[in-house]
């Protein structure tokens, strides 16, 4: 019933496979998320956790992705069952329940910045708090939001049907630097406000008090992003790996797509905080729309806010849809290489399946929060957490056997390596994935609850 005879596609170039990493994890995770998680978590504070964590938690979780990619050249569901037998297959079904379901609201928040790429173009946006959050309100959910979902997943069809070589990659080539160019001038531009030297104090002078009362939040918050922002936990990173050919340095590749991930990240937060400080808005505005909300108002108040404002969420389009492309991928390869169905077919019946799933999300705010909570926090989490479980403890020969092919011996870098995958990486994971479960809950009585009786 598995197609292995199909010859198996790859990148055409190194430079392919990392641009398609890195456009897969440079996302809304860096450019929406990450803002407003800083914020949340109190500023610089939360910046400093987070770093340390892509570099203790995130490396070497992405050299692990890597290396059972590369060795099984399978997808998640089909490179599980290789490297683990029995029940392990199922967290390769994991991985694709997470990636369906990631998709299917990632989408939804998509199609917002297309409509607030537009909103700048056509209205200019409103400078008054209240009325920029009603205008949130009335376009992030109902029949627009519903048609924006579906334009945002059928160009993510368009490019995944096409292939690897010719639609992933190529698309990937164009996206990556025009990001990368464009928030660098954001940047520059962000620094010209009236705000942003106290701007600057708030987001890059972490105060050890707010640190110190605030870890048991700041910790697993930072954990979850960094998986999140370099599209970890759901085989992405295998199924990326699993196209490459010969023998590169992995480490090396892994290294350059973090710090891109990183820099991106950490310019972003040189734009958005400097544009709220100016416009006085405060960034510890929680939740989710809270960054469009407060961006949108700043732009409504800053000269040619309109055609800055426009710029960056279409940049922000731009880079979710270079994301939404490698979730989408993971299932489209899992249905071609264990079904042996044509791309093009797969990557239409999975784009309909996402786009029909994501409806709710485009419905109510309060549905999207019920996908994005369970994801994010529970399948994405636990995912990763099997799977270090593992490599790091079962497969852990194979694993640095894998990693050295293409660097040569790493000596006693090869059970850094290891430890840290079995034991702050797990643990970290572990802890995550409690606190996910128990936000969850408390989501489920509260809010969900609440809203259910009201319909
Ligand atoms: N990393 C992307 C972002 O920052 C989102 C993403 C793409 C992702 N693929 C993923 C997140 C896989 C988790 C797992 O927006």
């Amino acid at each position: 019933m598995s197609s292995v005879d199909i010859p198996r596609e790859q990148w055409a170039t190194r430079i392919g496979f990392i641009f398609a990493a890195v456009g897969s994890a440079v996302g809304l995770g860096n450019i929406w998320r990450f803002p407003f998680q800083v914020g949340q978590e109190g500023g610089a504070g939360f910046l400093l956790i987070y770093l340390l964590f892509i570099v203790v938690i995130g490396f070497p979780a992405m050299l692990v992705e890597f290396v059972v990619g590369r060795y099984t050249e399978r997808n998640p569901v089909g490179a599980l069952k290789q490297v683990g037998s029995g029940i392990w297959e199922y967290v390769g079904w994991i991985f694709i329940a997470t990636g369906f379901v990631i998709l299917s609201y990632y989408s939804v928040v998509a199609g917002w910045t297309i409509r607030y790429t537009i909103l700048g173009l056509q209205d200019g946006y409103i400078a008054d708090a209240a009325e920029a959050e009603a205008q949130f309100v009335s376009l992030a959910s109902g029949l627009e939001a519903i048609l924006l979902h579906a334009v945002f997943m059928a160009a993510v069809i368009a490019i995944v049907a096409v292939g690897i070589e010719r639609g992933i990659e190529l698309a990937v080539k164009v996206m990556v630097p025009a990001i990368i160019l464009i928030t660098i001038g954001l940047a520059i531009y962000a620094a010209t406000l009236e705000g942003a030297g106290e701007a600057y104090s708030y987001y890059l002078s972490p105060e050890w008090g707010t640190i110190a009362a605030n870890w048991q939040s700041i910790v697993p918050a930072a954990a979850g992003q960094a998986f999140f922002t370099l599209s970890l936990g759901m085989g992405v990173m295998i199924t990326y790996a699993s196209y490459l050919g010969e023998n590169r340095n992995l480490a090396e590749d892994g290294a350059i797509i973090i710090g891109f991930d990183t820099a991106i990240a950490f310019i972003t937060g040189l734009i958005v905080f400097p544009i709220l400080f100016t416009a006085g808005v405060d960034p510890a505005d929680p939740g989710a729309g809270a960054i469009f909300v407060s961006l949108a108002a700043a732009f409504g108040d800053l000269t040619l806010g309109w055609l800055i404002g426009a710029v960056f969420f279409g940049t922000v389009a731009i880079a979710a849809l270079s994301s939404a492309i490698s979730l989408m991928e993971v299932v489209v390869s899992y249905i071609i290489d264990e079904r042996g169905v044509s791309r093009p077919t797969a990557a239409v019946g999975i784009g309909g399946g996402m786009f029909l799933l994501g409806i709710p999300s485009a419905y109510d705010l309060v549905l999207l929060d019920l996908f994005d909570l369970f994801a994010d926090q529970i399948l994405l989490v636990l995912g990763g957490l099997l799977l270090m479980i593992l490599v790091g403890w079962s497969l852990s020969e194979l694993a640095v056997e894998e990693l050295q092919r293409g660097i040569g011996d790493l000596g006693s870098l090869a059970s850094a390596w290891i430890w840290a995958v079995r034991i702050p990486v797990i643990l970290v994971l572990l802890v995550a994935l409690t606190l996910g479960i128990l936000d969850y809950y408390e989501f489920l009585t509260g809010p969900f609850a609440e809203w259910i009786g009201e319909q």
